[in-house]
């Protein structure tokens, strides 16, 4: 990005997220064909799209920015037969149409006042944060709730906003989930007034079907949720806005060790009081690695903080870009959960040392019983980078092998890709974008599962740079 943010003395001159290649916008949108193989063969046994939604702002900011107050793009490739091409497309959000129109940013990030923003939307909402597929569209979502956005999956057009014909009442989470058994979407909202949450899910043909108040003893920050064939799970965790300052329209967020971390656990069309809380040691959840039945227990595999706020009082408060970087390392580690639906008990404990963050797993097996799941690797620099890829598995006391990139060379979140007609939960390829800060370029890796500490089968060349982002999702090809 040019303009005056590059300028010496600038707001935002060592912001890395608008001047490191890794993370700093681009601007073009491309649709380009048979991408250039450069190692390796790309399989012809599996068939689809690898999509990865991030921020990446159209205009120069208003003010500091933040990462996280970039326009959604969607990156994309498919593969089918072999062949890999690529797209990239603006995520069209009213934010991002207003500002358009008017040839500049009206909105100032998360550490400007929101006061100063358009009165009718004072959070700026780029729904950059996931991206999932439900009834025949993507849909895009964004990290402090609001209205998805429904995406063509095959051109990246953005259709509109996702109301659920009309019916959704408000917002959805970053992170809703899809159950590919039946093709339901489940989700939740939160906010600031009583009762502080909602629960919903909404038919494969998208009719929301439930939608039910979920009381929580006060404003919560929950990020992620977790399904299992018949119940959902709900978090109620000790990591939110201190009620003082929030109720003078402040934002001070805080880690109270004393209180437990709440599990809530709903029949998937239950209503509020058929509802149970299940207490366990207090941590903050991120992301959620599967969830399933077992018995009379409903099992989650989690990636944990038990300490979610990182000390970062060694870097000077007018150091606002490096305390920014520092408190997106996500020290998480990976967890297991138990809760006995017969006797009220939860069984707890850790199932690795290592931290890893960003966990995904083969989602037809998501709410189902899985061993694998693919998580990434944080890089030791100061800035928040991925230099790997861990494939753990739970049935051998989630043993992991590690897949790192290499000098210079950063990764995003995976997705898992089945083979077509595939016969085992690691049948297939682990995809990521990578960008090789030496060469100055993008690159798809595909890794064959099975095979995963071999490194990639192949290695594509993006026609772009392919920014750092935030979550991805797999489309699987008979259903684009
Ligand atoms: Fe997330």
């Amino acid at each position: 990005m040019t303009g005056k943010n590059s300028i010496e003395g600038s707001i935002n001159e060592h912001n890395p997220y608008l001047h490191r290649k890794l993370y700093s916008p681009i601007d073009q949108e491309l649709d380009i064909l048979d991408c250039e193989v450069l190692e390796g063969h790309v399989p012809n046994d599996f068939h689809g799209s690898y999509v990865r939604n991030g921020p990446n702002p159209q205009f120069e900011p208003k003010g500091r920015h933040h990462w996280y107050d970039g326009d959604g793009m969607l990156h994309a490739v498919y593969v089918e037969d072999g062949r890999v091409s690529y797209r990239n497309k603006y995520i069209q959000t009213e934010v991002f149409e207003r500002e358009k129109a008017a040839g500049q940013t009206l909105w100032g990030g998360l550490f400007e006042d929101p006061k100063n923003n358009p009165a009718d939307m004072p959070i700026r909402d780029t729904s950059w944060t996931d991206v999932i597929f439900h009834n025949s569209n993507l849909l895009t979502l964004y990290y402090g709730t609001g209205v998805p956005y429904k995406v063509d999956p095959k051109t990246l057009e953005t259709i509109g906003k996702e109301t659920f014909k009309g019916k959704l009442l408000d917002k959805v989470s970053a992170h809703a989930k899809v159950d590919e058994h039946t093709g339901e979407m489940l989700f939740f909202d939160y906010f600031t007034k009583p009762p502080y949450m909602t629960y919903g899910v909404v038919s494969a043909d998208g009719e929301l079907t439930t939608c039910v108040p979920i009381n929580l003893p006060g404003a919560r920050l929950p990020h992620d949720m977790a399904f299992t064939k018949h119940y959902s799970i709900l978090m109620d965790l000790p990591l939110f806005h201190d009620e003082e300052a929030l109720k003078n329209g402040r934002y001070k967020i805080k880690f109270y060790r004393d209180l437990p971390a709440r599990f809530g656990i709903i029949p998937r069309h239950g209503t509020s009081d058929q509802l149970r809380w299940f207490e366990a040691k207090p941590c903050y959840i991120y992301h959620v690695v599967n969830s399933w039945e077992d018995g009379d227990e409903v099992v989650m595999v989690g990636c944990r903080m038990p300490e979610p706020i990182p000390d970062i009082s060694h870097i000077k408060r007018s150091d606002w870009v490096r305390r920014m970087s520092a408190i997106r390392k996500l020290k998480a580690y990976m967890y297991y959960w138990r809760f006995n639906l017969k006797t009220g008990k939860v069984t707890e404990g850790p199932l690795d040392d290592m931290v890893s963050e960003f966990p995904v797993v083969n989602l037809s097996y998501a709410g189902r019983k899985s061993n694998y799941s693919y998580h990434v690797l944080y890089s030791p620099e100061e800035d928040v980078s991925f230099e790997g890829i861990a494939k753990y598995d739970i049935s051998t006391g989630a043993k992991s092998e590690k897949y790192l990139f290499g000098k210079g060379r950063y990764g995003n979140e995976p997705a898992f890709a089945p083979r077509i007609n595939s016969k085992t939960e690691d049948d297939g390829y682990v995809l990521t974008f990578v960008y090789d800060e030496i060469e100055d370029r993008s690159e798809l890796l595909i890794l064959d599962a099975q095979h995963f500490s071999l490194g990639p089968i192949a290695r594509i060349k993006m026609p772009q740079r392919v920014p750092m982002g935030a979550h991805a999702t797999w489309v699987q090809g008979d259903q684009l």
